[in-house]
């Protein structure tokens, strides 16, 4: 069995989630956002972030696969559900939960880069600089945290801890 301790609470969380939900407002004005999700871990945060802002956004949900069901990247990154429908000419918020090495967002960024959107930023729950491997703009992050695995608020390990409503370090 996993042992799990809180790193980050709740109420940072919520916290975290005010300020930068202002920080979007300031910075797209009235502009109309699509959020652009990555499934299945984003949808926690994407769904608590977006109900701060008072911009319209609308949703778009895409899933990358990377990880088996193991704490390490395969490297080989896929994707495995596309955008329903065109998101040309739409203000781009890419909302991820973690950025670990930055390969699935490498690869998002390059497969986007093909369409003419009107603007492209990405949004991280957590961002885990000590490992990244390749460049990556992270333009929003909730926190940075060690090089630790975690579950909960969408993070998963094999599936489970998702609906846990904190950040957790794991131990196996
Ligand atoms: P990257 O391509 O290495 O940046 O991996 C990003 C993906 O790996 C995330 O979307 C997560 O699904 C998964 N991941 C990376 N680190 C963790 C972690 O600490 N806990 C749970 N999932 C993680
Ligand atoms: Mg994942």
């Amino acid at each position: 069995m996993e042992q799990l301790k809180v790193l980050i609470s709740e109420e940072e969380i919520n916290q975290r989630l005010d300020e930068l939900a202002r920080e979007i407002e300031r910075d797209y004005k009235d502009k109309e956002i699509l959020a652009l999700c990555i499934l299945k871990g984003s949808v926690f945060f994407a769904v608590e972030l977006t109900k701060r802002i008072s911009n319209p956004v609308s949703y778009e949900f895409m899933e990358i696969s990377s990880y088996g069901d193991s704490t390490e990247s395969s490297g080989v990154v896929r994707i495995t559900k596309d955008v329903k429908s065109s998101i040309e000419n739409k203000h781009i918020i890419i909302i991820e939960d973690i950025i670990d090495t930055g390969r699935t967002l490498e690869y998002l960024i390059e497969h986007l880069k093909a369409k003419k959107l009107a603007s492209i930023k990405l949004c991280t729950l957590l961002n885990k600089p000590e490992r990244r491997l390749v460049d990556i703009d992270v333009d929003y992050v909730g926190f940075d945290i060690p090089d630790k695995f975690v579950v909960g608020y969408g993070l998963d390990y094999a599936e489970k801890y998702r609906n846990l409503p904190y950040i957790a370090q794991m131990e196996m």
